[in-house]
Parts: C-alpha cells; structure tokens; sequence
C-alpha cells in the first residue's frame, strides 16, 4: 500500500504503520546480504526490536480501536493476525535466546521473515484498506502510538 494514497483520517496512523513495515522488510533484505556474523546479529536485533514495538502499538492501540468500531467487519481479521503476531514473538524470543553460531539461527530469522512478510500483506491488502473503506477516524491514535513505541524501545535499549 502507497501511504500517499491514504485519506487524511487515516494518513498518519497506517503511514506510521507502513513505515514500520518497509523497515523490517529492508532489515530483512540486508541479513542476506550481511557480510559476517556479526552484522547479521546486528541485524537480527534490529529487527526484533523493532518488530516487537510494532507489534506492541498495533496491539495495544490499533486492533483494539478497529474491534470496537466494528467488530462483525474486523473480528476475524484481527483474531488471524494476534495469532500471526503471536507465532512470530516466539520466533523473536527463540532468537533473543540464540548466538549466531547456533544452527538454526539464520533458518529462524529466515522463517520470522516469511512469517512478517505475509503478516504485513494480509494487513496492507485487507485490513487497512478496510479501515479506509469503513471510514475509522484514527487521528487519536497518533499520539498515543508513538509514546508506547518509544517506551517499547526505551526498554529494550535498556534490558
Ligand atoms: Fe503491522
Ligand atoms: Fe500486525
């Protein structure tokens, strides 16, 4: 989804959200190329942070606006992408708990790709232009996300 397509009800919250998502994907695109192991955990923490900020905004603040605004348009929607997030903070934390060297490292960070990959089509192709489509106001939340994302980071950085 292009952010400059997006009504202005709705152009700060899913631009701040697609911005999220096009990050994880570059971070995702530059493991592969990554020249040692010690960029590619670089990487690898980038990209869980950030990913678990998202998550944490989308949760928190986005998903449940849209449940009460309609639940009968967005109920299933968003019960498919709590277990997506759900399937990929396990990865994260698997990752979280790895070294680099181990085995599977490089398979898990390759399959919380695919996993983020698809997770951010179903939002970008279904659930936003939902959002747009049924017209929820979502300029209140703006604010709110971008606090909670800063804390998530704040502690992360200091954990
Ligand atoms: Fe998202
Ligand atoms: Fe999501």
């Amino acid at each position: 989804m292009n952010k400059s397509h997006v009504p202005a009800a709705q152009r700060s919250v899913l631009g701040m959200l697609i911005d999220d998502h096009r990050e994880a994907q570059k971070l995702f695109k530059e493991f592969k190329s990554a020249k040692d192991s010690a960029a590619r955990e670089e990487i690898v923490k980038q990209a869980c942070m950030a990913l678990t900020a998202h998550t944490e905004i989308e949760e928190q603040h986005f998903y449940p606006l849209l449940r009460d605004a309609d639940p009968k348009a967005f109920g299933s929607l968003l019960n498919e992408a709590k277990v997506e997030h759900a399937s990929a903070k396990d990865l994260i934390s698997q990752l979280q708990a790895m070294k680099p060297a181990d085995d599977l490292y490089e398979a898990h960070f390759t399959v919380l790709g695919e996993y983020t990959n698809h997770h951010i089509t179903e939002e970008e192709d279904e659930l936003f232009p939902k959002v747009i489509e049924k017209d929820i106001d979502l300029r209140h939340l703006e604010a709110p996300m971008q606090e909670t994302k800063e804390q998530v980071l704040a502690d992360a950085s200091s954990a």
